[in-house]
């Protein structure tokens, strides 16, 4: 049995597991370590009525209530394991709480084809899935690859599911409609020369280091792209670039990348969100739907 009283904590200050850094208490906060630990605090959550918020790598959320309610879970659920191997294929199955840079570092050095476009993508495999993460140089999605997965319901309990399940689209899978959590993925990747990965993976960060503010406090690129305009280029074209509120600023270099310079209140969050979405609206009519998760 795991006891999970002594592993929640209460009233835990949480900014550091923010890529935003904003100012962020948990109401009651929990590390998982392994699948066991996921599924007794959702149990445990389900139980005791309180909500579960299941944290990957903080980088695609942002914070504007003084507190995180419920219980936060940071996943740190780490585990790589092949299953099936050929001449051509590899079939491995990922924990959620993975870095997606190091299943990456991985893939890369072993000669796996299916995520080196993602090179540069901050968060978990958990994260990635939920967010259906993409790139589009070319257009590639997180979920192209995934064959099967495990969850746990909303009852607590394990489920298998294929790939059609997730219902994947632009910056959607099923799982943000159903609140049921990710324990593993399984993905077949196509084996290729390392230089070929390599080449293509250093393509994309490249393209990323010369585009993205990629080291500030941010949670990536803020809002949806409407249709194939990018909300980069509205807010740019809106005057926007460089306009902050306290200390949060809309990046120079991508003006979908909110940046927090320092100490970014939430108020002033919440005060730029909406002058954003105030001026695109008002010089070309079009409403900007947040891609980041808003708590
Ligand atoms: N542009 C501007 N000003 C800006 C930003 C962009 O004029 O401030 C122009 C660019 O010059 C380019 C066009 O808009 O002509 C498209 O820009 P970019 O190639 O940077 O792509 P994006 O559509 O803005 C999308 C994804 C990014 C992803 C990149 C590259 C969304 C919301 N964004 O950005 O995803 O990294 O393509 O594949 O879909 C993220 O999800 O966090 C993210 C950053």
């Amino acid at each position: 049995m795991i006891d999970l009283k002594k592993r929640i904590e209460k009233n835990k200050k949480i900014s550091h597991l923010f890529t935003l850094k904003t100012d962020v208490i948990a109401e009651y906060f929990f590390e998982a370590k392994s699948r066991d630990d996921l599924l007794a605090i959702k149990k445990y959550s389900i139980e005791n009525k309180i909500p579960i918020f299941i944290l990957g790598g903080g980088s695609n959320l942002a914070v504007t209530k003084k507190i995180f309610p419920g219980i936060v879970v940071k996943n740190n659920y780490q585990d790589l394991q092949i299953i099936e191997e050929n001449n051509e294929n590899v079939k491995i199955k990922v924990s959620s709480g993975y870095s997606v840079s190091l299943l990456i570092l991985k893939s890369i050095e072993n000669g796996w084809s299916g995520f080196e476009y993602h090179y540069g993508l901050p968060g978990t495999v958990g994260g990635a899935i939920y967010m259906n993460s993409k790139w589009t140089r070319p257009l590639v999605y997180f979920g192209d690859c995934l064959i099967e997965a495990n969850l746990i319901d909303n009852n607590g309990d394990e489920k298998k599911v294929d790939k059609s399940y997730f219902k994947f689209a632009y910056d959607y899978s099923i799982l943000q409609n159903t609140k049921e959590i990710l324990l593993e993925a399984i993905f077949l990747l196509k084996k290729d020369l390392k230089g070929n990965i390599k080449k293509r993976a250093q393509e994309a960060i490249n393209y990323r280091k010369k585009t993205q503010p990629l080291n500030l406090a941010s949670s990536g690129c803020f809002f949806k792209n409407p249709g194939n305009i990018s909300a980069g280029y509205l807010i740019d074209k809106a005057g926007l670039k460089n306009f902050s509120v306290g200390d949060f600023c809309v990046s120079d270099i991508h003006a979908n990348f909110i940046i927090n310079k320092g100490n970014g209140k939430r108020e002033d969050l919440i005060k730029l969100l909406s002058i954003i979405k105030n001026k695109v609206k008002e010089k070309f009519g079009i409403n900007l739907e947040e891609e980041v998760i808003i708590i």
